[in-house]
């Protein structure tokens, strides 16, 4: 195509000067060809998760506005560029350059204001959405996040943490995130929005559930070997069948009695990472906690000083085959979690053999 050919295209389709009635009619049908193509890719390829809070609504609503912008800028410039590229195309015996064009005031005002019109429209779109997104109403439900490596908790008000998110549905429920150790984000993709978890501050997010369901809670910042495998789930119940869930684990941070360390494992997630039956964990990230007793005999070692050890002072002991960081975080424990989690370990040894 030679220089300029595009711009001439550009100059038939927006000249206000007679121009041949086939041009205009050859240039819509291509456009709306070209549009049609743009709009079968959009809307029947899912592209995005199916939202599932309010918040989501707004920001897919975005999306779309601008995707269909997108798709009518797309038309103009495809059905012009094919017409100048096939109209205008030199042949190949003619060495012209063709002829040069100068500069076009009314399309370069129409190229400006166009563009910033859009530009501005988009902005106020998103800009309401995220305002809207970040109201919270009268009465929200507020929930802690801490992320760790490489695991989610969740405390309720009542002082109940789990390692799945529960929601209910339609409340406002207002997350307040940290870290224990390195940046994580917290991401439920059909809630819409992503926020990181980060040591030493507390950031929070908006979520107003708006469909019944359980969906996948990935972190979505690289923070450690075990990244990939630090997913949780967000469950979004009925209000009713969530008060009756939350008030069963009402008993915050003084588990039944023999569950004490059954609660801290799952609390501080240490399932992410280390296989141990009783408590149906599978992961390989850290050492399998199932013969954590036979393997330290079998270095001399006394199993419950070993296991303590290991837990206060996670380099300690290092296990062959495993060069992971192993995250620090149990300096909250105070000395009957410690010994709770020590006896849970331990007892689990003795069963699962
Ligand atoms: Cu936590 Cu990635």
């Amino acid at each position: 195509m030679r220089p300029g050919a595009a711009a001439a295209g550009l100059a038939v389709a927006v000249s206000s000067t007679p121009v041949r009635r086939g041009a205009v009619v050859w240039l819509t049908a291509v456009a709306l060809a070209a549009a049609a193509v743009a709009l079968a890719i959009a809307f029947f390829i899912p592209w995005l998760p199916d939202t599932a809070s309010e918040e989501s609504e707004r920001i897919a609503f975005v999306f779309w506005f601008t995707t269909i912008i997108c798709i009518a800028i797309f038309a103009l410039v495809a059905a012009v560029s094919i017409y100048a590229g096939l109209k205008f195309r030199a042949r190949p015996e003619d060495p012209d350059d063709g002829a040069p064009i100068h500069g076009h005031t009314g399309i370069e005002i129409v190229w400006t204001a166009v563009p910033a019109l859009l530009v501005t429209v988009i902005a106020i779109a998103s800009t309401v959405a995220l305002v809207q997104n970040e109201r919270v109403g009268d009465n929200p439900l507020r929930i802690d996040v801490t992320a760790q490596q490489f695991a989610w908790s969740f405390k309720y008000p009542n002082g109940a943490v789990t390692s799945t998110l529960r929601l209910p549905l339609g409340r406002d429920v207002v997350l307040r995130l940290t870290a224990k150790d390195v940046i994580h984000s917290f991401w439920v993709p059909e809630f819409g929005q992503k926020m990181d978890a980060v040591p030493g501050i507390f950031t929070t997010l908006v979520i107003t559930p708006k469909r019944v369901g359980q969906y996948p809670l990935p972190c979505t910042e690289l923070c450690g070997v075990g990244h990939a495998v630090m997913r949780s789930a967000a469950i979004v119940m009925e209000p009713g069948a969530y008060d009756a869930w939350i008030a069963k684990q009402g008993r915050g941070q003084e588990p039944r009695e023999g569950q004490a360390g059954a609660a801290l494992f799952e609390e501080h997630g240490c399932g992410s990472c280390h296989t141990f039956t009783p408590a149906g964990s599978k992961a390989t990230i850290g050492p399998n906690l199932d013969n954590v007793a036979e393997f330290a005999r079998s270095r001399g070692e006394d199993p419950e000083d070993y296991v303590r050890e290991s837990i206060v002072d996670p380099g300690a002991y290092k296990h062959p085959g495993f060069t992971a960081e192993i995250p620090d975080a149990f300096g909250s424990l105070t000395e009957t979690q410690l010994d709770d989690l020590v006896q849970y370990l331990l007892e689990g040894n003795k069963t699962s053999k």
